[in-house]
């Protein structure tokens, strides 16, 4: 059983700490955001990456939203609201993370970036759930994870539940994803960034 991110607790993901170990808009720049791309975030929770990403690509750009909770997505409709943000979209998902009506139509190839930030130690069936988002990045399209390392740590989730960098390369690799680079980004996290194949 894997441990979904329980919605109350949703403030911690905006506090000032988490700011300071992932400063979301410098990591989306290096990771090459820029203006006018497409840019997805898969278990976006309350919007800590969507909002910058947002700001980041600005109005000829566009930002598309996941979550399965609908808590996290009002929150994140709230903040989007009141910081005045148009180019940002939402959708509920199921709990295989699949999204209802045929989005997949609308935004196969369509992503520059797609994001899966502390979200698949929450995941069950990873290979299923990776394969099926892939299909909106275009082809060179580039995904970013960012994961709670393997360690024993007072914050985040149980040791059990965190996948180690290496299972992560793995399940991009089998997904046929090329690895760009891995970073271990602080005592907490780290990230992963892979690239779609052209076809
Ligand atoms: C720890 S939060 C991280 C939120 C955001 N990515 C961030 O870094 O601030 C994980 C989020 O993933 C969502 N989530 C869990 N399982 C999911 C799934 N199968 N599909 C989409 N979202 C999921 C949870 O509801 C939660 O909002």
């Amino acid at each position: 059983m894997t441990q979904v991110f329980n919605p109350a607790q949703r403030d911690k993901l905006h506090s000032d700490n988490r700011k300071k170990s992932l400063p979301a808009k410098k990591i989306l720049t290096a990771c090459g955001l820029g203006e006018d791309k497409v840019f997805l975030d898969v278990g976006c929770g309350n919007g800590y990456f969507s909002l910058p990403a947002a700001e980041i690509v600005g109005p000829g750009g566009e930002v598309h939203a996941f979550d399965i909770s609908s808590q996290m997505l009002e929150d994140l409709q709230g903040r989007a609201e009141a910081q005045q943000i148009e180019n940002l979209k939402l959708y509920q998902v199921n709990n295989s993370g699949v999204c209802e009506g045929n989005i997949q139509g609308e935004l196969a190839d369509s992503g520059d970036m797609m994001l899966m930030a502390n979200l698949l130690h929450e995941v069950s069936n990873l290979p299923k759930f990776i394969q099926y988002y892939l299909d909106f990045l275009k082809d060179q399209g580039r995904l970013i994870v960012i994961d709670w390392r393997k360690k024993e740590m007072e914050t985040g989730p149980d040791y059990q539940h965190r996948l180690a960098v290496d299972t992560v390369q793995n399940l991009l690799r089998e997904a046929d994803l090329e690895l760009e680079y891995s970073r271990i980004l602080n005592d907490k996290y780290y990230l992963i960034v892979a690239d779609k194949k052209s076809r």
